[in-house]
């Protein structure tokens, strides 16, 4: 994610186009820039870091100039660096774009354009699109954008100014968003609301495939043929803060509802056309590296070692690897058996949690080999790591994790998956079979999240209770970690996962009439050990929450309510069963009117020890 904008109008563009970006530093702050028409030529000041370098550079050297655009990075293609932030510029200079998004087809486009003749000066995929534009363009603007429209593959919002045409800038939006806003004798892009609603209350949203050309006195928004489009203004009518949400109320729900784009994100460009296999670019694994790999450690933190919970069972089913799994505090107290033979995988959403990179870099000095699992390109253990599979979920504010823990069961499952086909592990048609099914998870999770007011409901009914306990065998016992985590950290209430076969263990004592018990039967194969736990609680008078798939009528007999999610494969779940328990954690929170993005005691980002 990144944040983006646009000023053209009788004002200085500098001061709109640094506020703007404030706006929208919660898109993405390792990185900002800004292109400003000085009345001759365009001038760039772009710099790594967070926005007050580049705003302390633009005070000391200020341009004056009425049309500018901006950008402030989450870096993808290309460490943060100042090279590689935007805007971008062609080989003259005379033309600039800012860009949030990825261009999945820039190597050949790059490779196409070197050819040419064209010199890059940063490693990021964006800078194609500022030299495709400068190799179309004969005298006009819009055809130049329209052609390289026509030739870039992925998902973009993209903003183009050229010194040829300064009286006029032009952008366009696939998967990504782009507000204009709407001004007297001035127009204004952004990325979102909060950066223009303090100049204009007037917007176009833009659509997929729509692209418009603004100058000061007009905004002509057409298709990418150029066939104009009759766009209504939508009139903004909520605060500043409520718009830097999105209009929700809370980070947290807002990152639950990315959660459909986070997950096709974080599978683009990694797998397949013909569903056959998982492609990883930035692994590059041969046959051998594979069979030199005796055992993978996943070590990480809360959230992110639930996920290396699933992890390990998609490894080991899948790729047939023995997988242990830490918490990154105890790993490196506990003389851990690692060598060389020793994949070591270190999972964190930020990068920056103190356990997991101490704990990565014991790996390292045992002489493991070690892949991190992140989120944010450029941190220090995407930094420490040998290699790096970032997720795309983008920047998570909340303090509870919601999209990167989704995110990283995809990334976990693309990697078994890759592991498994090098190893020859899996049938091919299992193969085809799971990542057809991958394809489909953004879709159901847009489904899942569509209707939420039974959610609501459990969660006002059962929002006061003391305790709450999660249940699951195989794939949804690590899911009930989860989701047990997410009731206690923001809701308070004291919650508790356990494999089910444990409760007679010991813990059935505790289950006493009306406990809520979560009940997760999403796996076939011990879908009648399952049911016969829940009798177990039933029979203490427990109250159920069944969670099971859509096509399993059996349930509802043995539960108090059941929440169906759509039918997937059992190592697919994980990603859909999660949801409905973020949403009852939401839900719970906000029904004891607890601070559901700052819980008590609590960071982001744990970096300390
Ligand atoms: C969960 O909601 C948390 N906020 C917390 O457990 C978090 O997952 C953990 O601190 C690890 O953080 P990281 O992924 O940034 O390393």
């Amino acid at each position: 994610m990144c944040g983006i904008v646009g000023y053209i109008g009788p004002k200085q563009a500098t001061p709109f186009l640094i506020e703007g970006l404030k706006k929208l530093e919660y898109r993405g702050y390792d990185s900002a820039g800004i292109a400003v028409f000085d009345g001759e030529k365009i001038n760039v000041d772009k710099s790594v870091g967070r926005l007050s370098i580049l705003e302390k550079k633009v005070e000391q050297h200020p341009v004056a100039g009425q049309v500018g655009i901006g950008h402030t990075r989450w870096a993808t293609h290309g460490r943060p660096s100042d090279a590689n932030s935007h805007p971008h510029t062609d080989c003259t200079g005379k033309f600039v774009v800012v860009h949030n998004g990825i261009i999945e087809n820039y190597l050949h486009l790059k490779e196409k354009l070197i050819a040419k003749g064209h010199v890059f000066k940063s490693e990021t995929d964006t800078e194609v699109v500022a030299h495709l534009v400068e190799e179309y363009y004969q005298g006009n603007f819009e055809e130049a954008v329209k052609r390289v429209l026509s030739e870039i593959e992925g998902s973009y919002a993209l903003v183009f100014l050229t010194e040829h045409e300064p009286d006029k800038i032009i952008c366009s939006k696939q998967d990504n968003p782009l507000v204009i806003g709407l001004g007297e004798g001035e127009n204004y892009i952004a990325s979102d609301i909060p950066a223009i609603i303090s100049r204009t209350r007037k917007t176009y949203i833009l659509s997929d495939g729509e692209m418009a050309v603004l100058t000061r006195d007009s905004v002509w928004v057409m298709n990418r043929q150029g066939v104009p489009v009759n766009k209504k203004v939508f009139e903004v009518h909520w605060d500043a803060e409520a718009a830097e949400k999105g209009g929700y109320e809370h980070f947290m729900i807002k990152e639950i509802y990315e959660q459909p784009k986070a997950i096709r994100e974080t599978m683009t460009g990694r797998l397949a056309k013909d569903d056959s296999a998982v492609l990883f670019d930035e692994l590059k694994w041969t046959e051998d590296d594979v069979a030199a790999i005796h055992k993978i450690v996943v070590v990480a933190c809360g959230t992110a070692y639930h996920a290396g919970m699933v992890g390990k069972y998609y490894i080991e089913q899948l790729a047939r690897i023995p997988v242990e799994v830490d918490v990154a505090s105890e790993f490196r107290y506990r003389s851990p058996l690692v060598d060389e033979n020793t994949l070591a995988i270190v999972i964190s959403q930020s990068g920056e949690t103190l356990d997991t990179l101490a704990a990565l870099k014991e790996a390292k000095r045992l002489g493991a080999r070690t892949l991190a699992i992140t989120n944010v390109v450029g941190s220090s253990i995407a930094r420490e790591a040998d290699q790096v599979v970032y997720t795309w979920a983008g920047p998570e504010i909340a303090v509870a994790s919601t999209k990167a823990y989704t995110t990283q069961l995809v990334a976990l499952l693309l990697l078994s998956l890759y592991l498994a086909g090098l190893k020859g592990a899996i049938n091919p048609d299992r193969l085809k079979e799971l990542i057809h099914g991958m394809k489909e998870l953004p879709g159901q999770a847009h489904e899942l999240l569509e209707d939420v007011q039974p959610i609501k409901a459990f969660a006002q009914q059962y929002g006061f209770c003391e305790d709450v306990f999660f249940i699951g065998r195989a794939l949804d016992y690590a899911v009930a970690l989860e989701g047990s985590l997410k009731l206690k950290e923001i809701s308070y209430i004291h919650a508790e996962a356990y494999a089910a076969g444990e409760l007679k263990h010991g813990t059935l004592a505790l289950i006493i009439e009306g406990v809520p018990v979560i009940a997760l039967a999403t796996q076939r194969d011990v879908y009648e050990k399952i049911l016969s736990n829940i009798k177990e609680v039933k029979a203490r008078d427990a109250v159920v929450i069944g969670v099971a798939m859509k096509g399993d009528d059996a349930i509802a007999k043995y539960v108090d309510h059941t929440i169906l999610i759509p039918a997937t494969d059992k190592f697919l779940s994980p990603v859909l069963t999660v949801i409905p328990l973020q949403l009852l954690a939401y839900y719970a929170a906000i029904t004891r009117g607890a601070d559901v993005d700052k819980p008590r005691n609590l960071a982001k980002s744990v970096t300390v020890e």
